[in-house]
């Protein structure tokens, strides 16, 4: 009796930390021609909190040697964008994985936001991989 209720109790348990983990694959791509594949964006905490710190894990491996300029991560909210442009200026070599952290405060007005990663390559600043996903808060 006592441990059928302990089983169940620890189903539970495992049911409920397995809601609490974050999907690897939050997102959707936003390339014509990616040189990024497998791609995976981890956001954390997901769902996202209001006015809290939240980090943003984008990882992918190259198809072919890149030499990556820069990633321009922007937020859309009521129609406008607002860009912020971070400088990688590091050669991967193909089949090599990038991974590009991202921390931000998340935003305090509700609505709805898109976020967008843009992979530039260095000299060409052509785009090699868009990754976007939209929340609410
Ligand atoms: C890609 O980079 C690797 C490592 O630097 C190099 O050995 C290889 O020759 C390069 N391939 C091409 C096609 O440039």
């Amino acid at each position: 009796m006592k441990s059928s209720l302990l089983l169940i109790l620890s189903l539970f348990a495992i049911l409920a930390s397995g809601l609490n983990v974050a999907p690897l694959a939050i997102g959707s791509s936003c390339s014509l021609f990616p040189d990024i594949s497998n791609v995976q964006l981890q956001v954390n905490p997901w769902p996202i909190i209001p006015a809290s710190p939240t980090s943003c894990i984008l990882t992918g491996s190259l198809d072919k040697n890149e030499t990556i300029g820069s990633v321009q991560v922007g937020q859309e909210y009521k129609s406008t964008w607002t860009n912020n442009l971070i400088t990688v200026n590091a050669f991967y070599a193909k089949g090599q994985t990038f991974t590009f952290n991202y921390n931000m405060n998340s935003p305090t007005q509700s609505g709805s936001y898109t976020e967008k990663f843009t992979v530039l390559q260095s000299s060409t600043s052509n785009n090699i991989l868009c990754w976007q996903f939209s929340f609410s808060i």
